[in-house]
């Protein structure tokens, strides 16, 4: 199968959305002159042009987008093409209503915007594979053609009628009979029991609480549809093309798409990243959705396909960069595995919805401060790209996270609607990012046996295979931390006997979950050590099992907060960030996980790529961090020695003097041979 390695060929791309059709034709030799000076390697074309080659039903216009391929092409520079399929011209909704999506009232959603497609609709599929085709059949052989992009973040729910005979056919395969349904869907509860499938319905509008298999089936049923529009689309191309990749840009931890099984139909897994320069906790957010992505590209290097160079435009107030924070944040995604760093947009827009959303070309113009710093990392990534590319990031803790999981634990009717698995998956991956420890996510069915430690934020529904995956894991020697309100639910959404799966009982040496005792939003409860937040829970260890900690106080007292039954350890509250810091370094370091390079000062992270240490100061104050050994700055030419200084928002990629590539020491921990 092609791959991104295929594009790269040993360099880390560099470049961004270009949308030329939005600018006179003058302007386009202006912006790749500009391009040279940034080294821009790739653009991505086409996203949203679909009116602009398809004005008329049937219509094509190429014209334009050959002489910017060409213009590409004699530049140098490699292009992205997209599908165009995410906003169908307005044409498409005026002749046929049909291709415009309803909402859970039945609302039209109308073009005059973007992503206003229904995705079961006959006639869109029928007019975006007519498009797809011409496009491929047209560029298969230019040779500015690097890669194929479907589509655009694919995320649109449809509640209307084609999407409702849709949903019914996915039932029907899914459970082949009404009575099978009705079981699955504990149909009994409230009388909702079905007798024919035309009364089967997506989760419109009702008076109050809706059935919760239902929901979480819309939800997989939805990713699927999605996914069968890319497959469509992807075949077209792939047998166009066969030597090129094909890739979807995902949005960041968005729950619209079972991101696992989509990614192994992907050949680059791609992503779309918008941390806020106001968030305090924006770097570690931004590792964690790096992490995620690179784990769904199965460790392979990933494409950072969208970020701002600046400031968004769809946040209630949006935040410019400050001067580095750009920089640090790109060489971040390169540590953690991207071979691509890619930007919306090249050049920002002066008309339009995103007028206001920074491009590396600002406003501002090639003066600006924003063009000079994507003119100086463009240099940095050209001249160190190669000294990385391809590298793997190695892990020895995985992450588990499973979509499925949280559709069918993010519902209305749940002990507490403050539990939110996006933000504990956060809250988890934060506590291993400040204590450097890299972390892989998998799928709670993937292969563990490559991990000393399992971590568990948060899954709610866990399969069978899921469970025995687990238990397997901590008797062939691993260890698992899990967090609260884990292994309640089977993957039809029914409560397991006994609260909590006997199997994960036993293995962390619960006796009996006599209740769950959520918190409120401003409460807190007191346990050995530390504080604990959000949640927490009435458990009986059974006599394996060993309280790490109690509750104090309250009707909890003396009850195990965190216990463990030798190296399965679960946590039934929220640690405060310290604590659950801690408490994972002591299970990382009890299961002979790798320590990370020491005395860190708060704020840096350290990620070793390769033969790599990359060192990002997140901070704003200058900081030391010692460093045995001599070392050598890919970025400045320096040679390191002992210590190295870090300002603000610095970044460091250093190698060893004293070792080749591939055997870094840091403070004298040899790390262990890869996998
Ligand atoms: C998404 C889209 C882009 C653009 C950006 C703005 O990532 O794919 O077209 O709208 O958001 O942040």
């Amino acid at each position: 199968m092609p791959s991104l390695q295929d594009v790269t060929r040993g360099r880390v791309l560099f470049g961004g959305d270009y949308n030329p059709e939005q600018w006179p034709e003058e302007v386009w030799h202006d912006d790749v002159r500009l391009m040279k000076q940034a080294r821009v390697t790739t653009v991505t074309l086409g996203v949203f042009s679909w009116a602009k080659l398809e004005p008329r039903r049937g219509a094509r216009e190429f014209g334009w987008l050959d002489r910017v391929m060409d213009l590409m092409h004699e530049h140098g520079i490699g292009v992205v093409l997209a599908t165009p399929t995410s906003s169908p011209p307005p044409w498409l909704g005026r002749l046929h209503p049909e291709t415009l999506p309803r909402d859970e009232d039945g609302h039209v959603e109308h073009w005059g915007s973007r992503q206003h497609f229904a995705h079961s609709s006959a006639v869109y599929r029928r007019c975006a594979a007519a498009i797809t085709e011409d496009l491929a059949a047209r560029y298969a052989h230019h040779p500015a053609l690097t890669m194929w992009h479907i589509n655009n973040e694919y995320c649109t729910y449809d509640y209307g009628d084609e999407a409702t005979n849709a949903f019914r056919r996915w039932l029907r395969e899914r459970y082949g009979d009404l009575s099978t349904l009705n079981s699955a869907w504990g149909a009994d509860f409230w009388g909702q029991v079905y007798d024919t499938w035309e009364g089967v319905l997506p989760p419109r509008r009702t008076h109050y609480t809706k059935n919760p298999a239902q929901v979480l089936d819309f939800k997989r049923f939805t990713s699927d549809a999605l996914m069968e529009c890319y497959l469509a689309e992807h075949d077209i191309v792939r047998a166009h093309t066969p030597h090129l990749p094909v890739t979807t840009n995902f949005m960041p931890l968005w729950q619209g798409q079972d991101g696992w099984k989509w990614a192994a139909q992907e050949d680059v897994v791609s992503v779309d990243l918008y941390p806020d320069p106001k968030d305090a906790g924006a770097g570690q957010y931004a590792a964690l959705v790096q992490d995620l992505t690179r784990s769904q590209a199965g460790g392979d290097p990933w494409m950072l396909m969208e970020q701002a160079a600046e400031p968004v435009n769809w946040r209630g107030v949006n935040h410019p960069k400050p001067a580095g924070l750009n920089r640090l944040w790109t060489w971040q995604a390169v540590a953690r595995g991207a071979d691509a760093v890619c930007y919306f947009q090249w050049r920002q827009s002066r008309q339009g919805a995103e007028k206001f959303h920074s491009g590396m070309l600002s406003h501002a113009g090639e003066d600006g401060r924003t063009f000079r710093e994507v003119r100086q990392l463009g240099a940095e990534l050209a001249a160190v790209g190669p000294e990385v590319a391809g590298a793997p990031v190695p892990a020895e803790i995985a992450v588990l996270h499973d979509w499925e999981s949280w559709w069918a634990g993010q519902q209305e009717g749940r002990p507490s609607s403050l539990l939110d698995h996006a933000e504990l998956l956060r809250a988890w991956h934060r506590a291993l990012w400040e204590a450097n420890l890299p972390a892989d996510f998998a799928h709670p069915a993937h292969d563990l046996s490559a991990y000393r430690m399992v971590v568990v934020p948060h899954l709610y529904a866990l399969t069978d295979t899921a469970i025995e995956n687990l238990t397997a894991c901590v008797r062939a020697g691993g260890t698992v931390v899990c967090g609260f309100f884990t292994g309640v639910a089977d993957g039809d959404d029914r409560v397991r006997p006994g609260g909590i799966d006997a199997r994960l009982r036993a293995l962390f040496g619960i006796r009996t979950l006599h209740e769950w005792w959520p918190l409120d939003a401003d409460e807190r409860v007191d346990c050995d050590g530390f504080t604990g937040t959000l949640w927490s829970e009435e458990l009986a260890a059974d006599d394996e099992a060993v309280t790490v900690a109690a509750y104090r106080g309250g009707e909890l007292d003396g009850l195990p907060a965190v216990l463990r039954r030798g190296r399965a350890w679960y946590v039934s509250t929220l640690p405060e960030p310290d604590a659950l810091r801690d408490l994972l370094r002591r299970a990382a370091t009890e299961a002979g996980v790798r320590p990370p390079p020491a005395d860190l000062p708060r704020g840096v992270e350290a990620v070793r790529r390769g033969g790599l240490l990359f060192l990002l100061h997140h901070g704003r104050d200058e900081v030391t961090v010692p460093l045995p050994g001599r070392h050598h700055d890919l970025l400045t030419g320096e040679t390191v020695d002992g210590a190295i200084a870090l300002g603000r928002y610095a970044v460091a990629v250093l190698r060893e003097d004293a070792h080749p590539a591939g055997s870094l020491r840091v403070r004298g921990h040899q790390p262990p041979p890869l996998e």
